[in-house]
């Protein structure tokens, strides 16, 4: 197993994920937002997230796949699953744990614009700094991070790690 080194504590990610949450809090107020979450890795983050944010909002799902088993993408994004609210005239907030190289939020951005919705935004707990030098449109960011595979608070490596509290670099991958 190849050996983990921690980034990031469940302390600062707990400090973060306030920040945004206090941010989400005054741009939405009353205006009862669709939390839409990536499946899986986004499901601790988003969690964390809508437990903190203390307004009305509805939370739903999508689920899309790029790396398979592997730690390289596919350049491929597959829809599993759709949500299930209807989005038209509604506030979005997209939430994702990590934007890689873009390519999901760039296809997932495109498929919830098609429901019509009032607006569209995006929040990501971690981006590449390569993805954010390229001008990734991102409303919320928790942290960035440098190129290496992340894994933990959602995040795996071949389906293993999700259950970590913190946020690790595997040495030796990438
Ligand atoms: C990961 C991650 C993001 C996406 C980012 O999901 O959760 O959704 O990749 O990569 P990109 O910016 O290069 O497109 P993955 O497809 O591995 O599925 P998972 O969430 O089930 O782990």
């Amino acid at each position: 197993m190849a050996p983990l080194r921690r980034i990031l504590s469940r302390s600062q990610i707990r400090r973060t994920v306030k920040g945004l949450a206090a941010q989400l809090r005054s741009d939405y107020g009353e205006e009862r937002p669709v939390f839409v979450g990536c499946l899986k890795g986004a499901f601790v983050f988003l969690a964390d997230l809508v437990r903190q944010v203390g307004i009305p909002l509805q939370v739903d799902f999508i689920m899309v796949s790029s790396y398979g088993m592997g730690t390289t993408s596919t350049g491929k994004i597959t829809l599993l699953k759709d949500v299930a609210t209807d989005l038209a005239g509604r506030h979005v907030v997209f939430v994702d744990d990590i934007i890689d190289s873009g390519l999901t939020l760039q296809c997932v951005r495109e498929h919830l614009l098609s429901r019509g919705p009032a607006s569209l935004r995006v929040c990501a707990l971690l981006a590449r700094e390569s993805v954010l030098a390229e001008g990734a449109a991102i409303d919320y960011l928790g942290f960035p991070v440098p190129e290496g595979f992340v894994v933990g608070y959602g995040i795996d490596y071949a389906e293993q790690y999700r259950q970590l509290p913190d946020i690790y670099v595997l040495e030796g991958e990438g």
